[in-house]
């Protein structure tokens, strides 16, 4: 018989910058998720990847001097390697700059346009760039984003849009009609009582004003914007819409989309009218969890005030953070990210619960039995009350998990692990070990014990995957049976016989005064050195500047320099006044094969946008892009400057094609 299936999705993180705790966070309980599932006879499928587009990368990457690809490519790298840091198996691992994925939103949105959900139209908001969301003023808090608090930008361009009202009377009866659709239940009624009751805005779906973006194929001045892209990641994986789409076949709807809370408007509105516009069934879950803090604050890029992953690994092992991910808070409700929270759990529940009752139990098999696990004698109590614990667990932990309420879990595992300990305190095999008459007691003690490890190493599996081999190590299990989920459903799999082998404690302990000190001496060792770096990197920055200047004073350039630039044929088909600048003007051009660029030029005074559009210009084609008024310019337009100071733009006669040569 083929075994059930079961497909888990993390959010596709952006690249602009290096994943941190919060990401994590995420994707640890993703992973622990879909190892359980496995581990209780799934067929299970993890899907974890990355949002790449967008004027923020876009931006980013400019600033960096670089392409976005290969700004993308580095943090995508970076982000692979943290993942196998942190013991992450994923199935797949998804870029939506893969062609497998942008062939098929091309598809998707060609699909929404023929049927007549999306339409063109003109775009007027506010602009949050680094959450990419557009705000009605009524959203907008003094100006700035209510999710990141950042400052929005008015911006007004040609877009397409998707009918979101359309559907919005059948989401709201599907939402009520599966209360396990959205998940904690008070994420439902958000979602109906902030944005559908009150009624659905339709979504801006393309963007011009930036490039790197998947193009509308039949409209290529225009990039598929955000949403569309992003989402499409769940089925795009899967090879939805191609002639090889077994996986989707197998996988789809999925079971879980794992996201944080701030993304759930998203997943539960925005994915479900394009499924269903698509005929799609909808994923049976969308699990908002809560946000990881710092202090006060989200940790986040933007605000500073970020934790990193690596460090903590590297001083406590990569178990040790995933328990402590998993087993803090509860999963959907915001908590404190505090060293302290995680060095006096690791000494709590690792060192002094786990670690002790493993290393005490195989020292005691060692000292009173050779080393050899003993054959149980009869069970009296404590022994049955231990045993009927062990057997319920298996219900009780599947029960949590199957509701990803990964702590309450945990917290059941070490209800188990603490009546071990209880027991060896109320059974003394100290003093059974005194006499040879305590010794057949004794025996059924020790195998309880043992048994009873065997079990939490199999428990602890999803959550600490590294663990349990140095718990079976110490144990002597070998037999791969005894390590699966099967196998701890009955008491009493463990063979007599076994030989322990005691080993380094499974966690030091950590002297937690220390500790903390010494992160806080990393942390500011750490930024010291970006200031630093960053210091640097404004003085190479200074240099190159001059450099540049004194060449152009010395007023020579060589033939090679002039040979550099690449002059071209442009068409302007849209252009706009710059906020916040009198000088500029910002220009889309046809540079030919249906790519477009966008430059800005100091030519505000002389042109108005009406009169720029249609003209043919002559552009630098391999300028190094920058930053001009808050925007990136992407090329210079040739002008001439009269004696008078008046600027006139050179512009082309007759019939020369947008990207042609000039030479
Ligand atoms: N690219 C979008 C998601 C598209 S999904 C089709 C995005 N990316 S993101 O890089 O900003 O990642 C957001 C996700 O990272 C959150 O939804 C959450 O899963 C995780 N977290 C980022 N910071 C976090 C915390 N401080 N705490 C908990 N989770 C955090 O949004």
């Amino acid at each position: 018989m083929s075994k059930p299936t079961f497909y888990l999705t993390t959010p596709i993180y952006y690249p602009s910058g290096n994943m941190h705790i919060g990401h994590t966070y995420t994707t640890v309980a993703a992973d622990t998720m879909v190892r359980f599932k496995k581990q209780t006879g799934y067929d299970a499928y993890l899907l974890t990847g990355t949002d790449e587009h967008g004027q923020k990368i876009e931006r980013k990457a400019a600033e960096a001097g670089v392409t976005p690809q290969q700004f993308v490519d580095k943090i995508v790298a970076e982000t692979k390697e943290l993942w196998k840091l942190m013991n992450i198996d994923y199935d797949d691992f998804i870029r939506t700059t893969d062609e497998r994925h942008e062939k098929i939103v091309q598809k998707i949105f060609r699909q929404f346009y023929e049927q007549g959900d999306i339409y063109k139209s003109e775009y007027e908001g506010l602009y949050c760039t680094p959450c990419e969301s557009f705000w009605t003023p009524t959203q907008v808090k003094n100006g700035c984003c209510p999710d990141c608090g950042r400052p929005v930008e008015p911006m007004k361009e040609e877009s397409y849009f998707f009918r979101m009202s359309k559907y919005q009377d059948w989401l709201i009866d599907y939402i009520e009609t599966h209360p396990d659709f959205i998940q904690p239940p008070s994420r439902a009624n958000e979602m109906l009582n902030n944005f559908l009751r009150p009624g659905l805005q339709d979504l801006c779906v393309s963007r011009t004003s930036f490039k790197w973006g998947i193009p509308v194929d039949f409209d290529p001045k225009h990039v598929v914007y955000v949403w569309i892209d992003a989402l499409s990641n769940y089925i795009t994986a899967l090879n939805y819409g191609t002639d090889h789409d077994e996986l989707f076949k197998k996988y789809w709807p999925a079971d879980v989309h794992l996201v944080g809370k701030e993304i759930v408007r998203f997943h539960t509105i925005y994915w479900p009218i394009m499924l269903h516009a698509l005929g799609l069934p909808l994923p049976k879950q969308v699990f908002g969890h809560g946000w990881l803090l710092f202090g006060e604050d989200k940790m986040s890029k933007s605000k500073g005030n970020i934790v990193y992953p690596g460090p903590i690994v590297e001083r406590y092992g990569v178990d040790t953070l995933r328990y402590y991910l998993m087993r803090e808070m509860p999963f959907g409700a915001d908590g404190n990210y505090t060293n302290e929270a995680l060095l006096t759990r690791t000494n709590a529940d690792l060192v002094n619960d786990l670690g002790n009752l493993v290393s005490r139990t195989v020292a005691m098999i060692e000292k009173y039995f050779d080393g050899v696990v003993p054959a149980p004698n009869e069970y009296e109590e404590p022994d049955r009350t231990l045993i009927q614990h062990f057997e319920a667990l298996p219900g009780i932990v599947e029960a949590q998990m199957n509701r990803l309420q990964f702590s309450v879990a945990l917290s059941e595992i070490w209800k188990l692990i603490g009546e071990c300990n209880k027991y060896i305190d109320i059974t003394q095999p100290w003093v059974l070990g005194k006499s040879e008459e305590g010794k057949p007691r004794l025996a059924t003690v020790m195998y309880v014990l043992a048994e009873c490890i065997r079990a939490i190493a199999v428990y602890i599996y999803p959550t600490m995957p590294s663990t349990p081999a140095r718990i079976y190590e110490q144990l002597g299990v070998t037999d791969a049976a005894l390590k699966t989920w099967d196998s701890v459903k009955t008491f009493g799999q463990l063979v007599p016989g076994t030989v322990v082998k005691k080993g380094a404690a499974l966690f030091p302990r950590v002297d937690i005064k220390k500790e903390l000190e010494a992160m806080a001496a990393e942390r500011e060792k750490e930024a010291k050195k970006a200031e630093k770096a960053e210091a640097k990197a404004q003085k190479n920055d200074e240099k190159a500047q001059q450099k540049a200047e004194k060449k152009a004073d010395d007023g020579i350039a060589s033939f090679d320099d002039f040979m550099k630039i690449k002059l071209i044929a442009a068409k302007v088909i849209a252009c706009e006044r710059v906020e916040k600048s009198e000088k500029l003007l910002k220009e889309t051009l046809d540079i030919g094969n249906g790519q477009t660029k966008t430059v800005c030029s100091g030519i505000a005074k002389y042109y108005s946008p009406e009169d720029m559009v249609g003209k043919t210009v002559v552009l630098v084609n391999n300028f190094a892009p920058r930053k001009m008024a808050g925007q990136v310019s992407e090329g210079m337009l040739l002008c001439a400057e009269d004696p008078d100071g008046s600027v006139r733009l050179l512009t082309v006669d007759g019939d020369v094609k947008p990207g042609s040569e000039i030479g």
